[in-house]
């Protein structure tokens, strides 16, 4: 029988004592990395370096509109002694665009960052957090000790209010009359005995382009401008003009003498003016006119008087021109205003108070919803009989579609979407002061002038 004789000795033989000196791949691949690494690693950073730029501190790719600055970290990582400093202060941002505070009344001032947060990929700054709103908002406090506000909001579906014209008690304020549900039936009495079906665009519209079908004359107007500020100007609905919504189909006319001449739209006394120079034009050109005996006007009952006639030219023209102000006075003009008696002998006629902007606080912009129709928001218009009804949607209307919870299934919830931060109307310009080395690269340190 073979016996197999293991000592220690005779297994320790088998073992390679210079195995550390012998060249292996493992062994070799390893050594290389280590010193490959550190290598590579410090020559990417010389060159990144070299080329001005400070890239290998990132933690992040920078937003869109702050790319163009990922060379020079400096522009807003203030270097303090040489050394970086991963905070961000106020004044770097402040070098380059105002931000101007977002309320007087506000106890403390939030750090830009801790809104406008970087490093995040390319995306929107402005697409703060409802945090960086609700730290103060949830549980508001204000300077002056009173609240101007509802105080606990802390998301749009949750707390938010209805909007300030639509709560209780509040009434639209014009001063011009319209009764919507008479204007939006089919078969409304149009221009020249025509029978025509209005729609809101033919008083409303938000940009301009095109003819106004009852406008005055008829003529194209000019792109409306009344919406500055907005990128596309089609945010909100200008207010009616009668020149452009109402004139074709209520003419101004005084007297049938003149057919279907008609007075300027404008203040009594200059409807006055005009009333006196055309009576006095018309008798000069018809002498024979002040003795004629005046029927009285069947289309004003409610002024029971014998018919006037006139001993000479001038008490023809006040006669004449007193009946074509009554017509106006108490039939034309108080169709669609509120006149009062004023110190004169000529009505005052009221103020047209008409709203361009309704939810001061907050941004409405009807481009964006511009695939739904009038009706989907403004529910009520279609039967409305007052001037005095508020026809704005609710705050029920939004949340069908802004809402925070499940984004991916709905349109943009958050605060800002809404609702601006700064008091842009305090904002001063800028003045800019770097060079495009400074911006792009190559100088070190960037020095804002002046
Ligand atoms: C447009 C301004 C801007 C530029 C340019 C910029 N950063 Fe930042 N960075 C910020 C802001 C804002 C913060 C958040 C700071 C805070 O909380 O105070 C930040 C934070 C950081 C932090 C801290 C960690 C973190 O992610 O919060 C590091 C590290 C950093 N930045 C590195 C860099 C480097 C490296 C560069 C250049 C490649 C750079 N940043 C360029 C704005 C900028
Ligand atoms: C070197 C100049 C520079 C610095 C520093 C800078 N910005 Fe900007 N910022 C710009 C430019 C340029 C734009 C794009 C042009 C524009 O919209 O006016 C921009 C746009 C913005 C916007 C609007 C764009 C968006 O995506 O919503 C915000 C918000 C903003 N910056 C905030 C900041 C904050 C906060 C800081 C400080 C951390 C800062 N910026 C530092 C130049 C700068
Ligand atoms: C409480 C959050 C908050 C703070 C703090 C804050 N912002 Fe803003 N910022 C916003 C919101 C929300 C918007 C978008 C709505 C608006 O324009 O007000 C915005 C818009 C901006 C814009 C874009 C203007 C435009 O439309 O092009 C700039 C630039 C900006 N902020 C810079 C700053 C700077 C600089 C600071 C610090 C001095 C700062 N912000 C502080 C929330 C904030
Ligand atoms: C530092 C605290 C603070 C922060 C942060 C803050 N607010 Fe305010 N906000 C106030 C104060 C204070 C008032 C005025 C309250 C009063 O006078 O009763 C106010 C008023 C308002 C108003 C009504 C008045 C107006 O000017 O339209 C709105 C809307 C508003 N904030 C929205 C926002 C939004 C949206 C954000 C976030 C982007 C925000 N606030 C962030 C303190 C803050
Ligand atoms: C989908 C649009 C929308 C969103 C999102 C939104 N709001 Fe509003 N908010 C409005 C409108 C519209 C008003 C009415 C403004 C008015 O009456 O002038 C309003 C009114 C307010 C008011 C004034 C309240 C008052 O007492 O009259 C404050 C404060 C306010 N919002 C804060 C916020 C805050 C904070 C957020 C985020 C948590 C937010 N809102 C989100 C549309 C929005
Ligand atoms: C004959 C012209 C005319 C037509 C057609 C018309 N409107 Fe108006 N609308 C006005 C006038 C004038 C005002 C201002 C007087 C007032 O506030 O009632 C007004 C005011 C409004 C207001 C704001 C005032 C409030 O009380 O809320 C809304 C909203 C409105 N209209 C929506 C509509 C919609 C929606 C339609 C179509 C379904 C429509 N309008 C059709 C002339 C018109
Ligand atoms: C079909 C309705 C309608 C009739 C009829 C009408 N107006 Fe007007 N009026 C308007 C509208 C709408 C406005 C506001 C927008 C504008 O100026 O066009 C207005 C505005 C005015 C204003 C400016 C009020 C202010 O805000 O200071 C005066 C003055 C005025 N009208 C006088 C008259 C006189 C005088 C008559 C009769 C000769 C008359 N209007 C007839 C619809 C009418
Ligand atoms: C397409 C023609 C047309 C246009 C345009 C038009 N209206 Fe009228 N309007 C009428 C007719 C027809 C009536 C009489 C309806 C009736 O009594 O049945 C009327 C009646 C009115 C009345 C009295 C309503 C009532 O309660 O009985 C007012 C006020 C009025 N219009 C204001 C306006 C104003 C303001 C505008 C311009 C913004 C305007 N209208 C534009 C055709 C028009
Ligand atoms: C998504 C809902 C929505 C739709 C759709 C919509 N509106 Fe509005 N509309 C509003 C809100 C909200 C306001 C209040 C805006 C403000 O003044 O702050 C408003 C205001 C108005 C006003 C008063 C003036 C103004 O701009 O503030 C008129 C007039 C008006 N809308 C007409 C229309 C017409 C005409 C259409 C169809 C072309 C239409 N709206 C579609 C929500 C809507
Ligand atoms: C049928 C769905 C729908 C309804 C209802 C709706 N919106 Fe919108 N809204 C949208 C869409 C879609 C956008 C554009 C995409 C986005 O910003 O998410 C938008 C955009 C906006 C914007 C940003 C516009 C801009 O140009 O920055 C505001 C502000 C807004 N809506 C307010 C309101 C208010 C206030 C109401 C209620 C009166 C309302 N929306 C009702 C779908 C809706």
């Amino acid at each position: 029988m073979l016996r197999r004789t293991r000592t220690t000795k005779k297994l320790a033989k088998r073992i390679d004592l210079q195995y550390f000196a012998h060249p292996h791949p493992f062994r070799s691949w390893r050594f290389w990395l280590s010193v490959a690494v550190p290598l590579l690693a410090t020559a990417w950073f010389i060159t990144q370096r070299a080329q001005g730029g400070q890239k290998a501190y990132s933690s992040g790719q920078l937003s869109h509109a702050h790319a163009v600055f990922t060379q020079q970290c400096a522009l807003c990582h203030v270097t303090q002694a040489g050394a970086f400093t991963a905070h961000v202060t106020d004044k770097a941002c402040l070098a380059c665009h105002d931000a101007p505070l977002h309320h007087a009344n506000q106890t403390f001032t939030p750090e830009c960052a801790t809104c406008h947060v970087e490093h995040k990929g390319a995306m929107l700054l402005q697409a703060t957090t409802d945090a960086a709103c609700t730290q103060c908002h949830a549980q508001l406090r204000t300077r002056d000790g009173q609240s101007h506000y509802v105080a606990n909001i802390t998301s749009f579906e949750n707390k938010h209010p209805e909007f300030a014209p639509l709560r209780s008690g509040q009434a639209d304020a014009s001063g011009v009359r319209l009764n919507h549900y008479v204007h939006l039936q089919p078969n409304l009495m149009g221009p020249n005995n025509t029978r025509v079906q209005m729609t809101c665009d033919d008083c409303h519209r938000a940009a301009g382009g095109g003819n106004w079908p009852y406008g005055a004359e008829m003529r194209p107007v000019a792109v409306n401008d009344a919406n500055p500020g907005r990128p596309h100007g089609k945010a909100y609905m200008p207010v009616p003009e009668f020149a452009k919504h109402c004139a074709a189909c209520h003419t101004l006319q005084f007297d049938k003498r003149f057919g279907n001449e008609q007075v300027p739209h404008d203040k009594p006394e200059v409807v006055h003016a005009f009333l006196m120079k055309r009576f006095v034009e018309y008798i000069a050109a018809h002498p024979a006119a002040v003795h004629e005996v005046e029927t009285p006007d069947r289309q004003l009952p409610e002024r029971v008087r014998l018919p006037r006639v006139a001993r000479n030219a001038a008490e023809w023209i006040q006669f004449r021109v007193d009946d074509a102000e009554w017509l106006l006075y108490a039939k034309t003009c108080k169709q669609c205003h509120t006149l009062t008696p004023a110190s004169g002998p000529l009505p005052e006629v009221a103020k047209s108070n008409l709203t361009a902007r309704w939810l001061a606080h907050a941004e409405f912009d009807h481009h964006a919803h511009r695939m739904m129709s009038c009706t989907a928001c403004h529910i009520r218009t279609p039967d409305s009989r007052e001037t005095a009804d508020v026809l704005l949607p609710g705050i029920q209307t939004c949340q069908e579609c802004h809402r925070e919870n499940k984004p991916t299934e709905a349109a943009e919830g958050r605060c800002f979407e809404c609702h601006q931060y700064h008091d842009w109307t305090k904002a001063k310009p800028t003045k800019g002061g770097f060079t495009i080395q400074q911006l792009r690269g190559d100088a070190k340190t960037p020095v804002p002038s002046g």
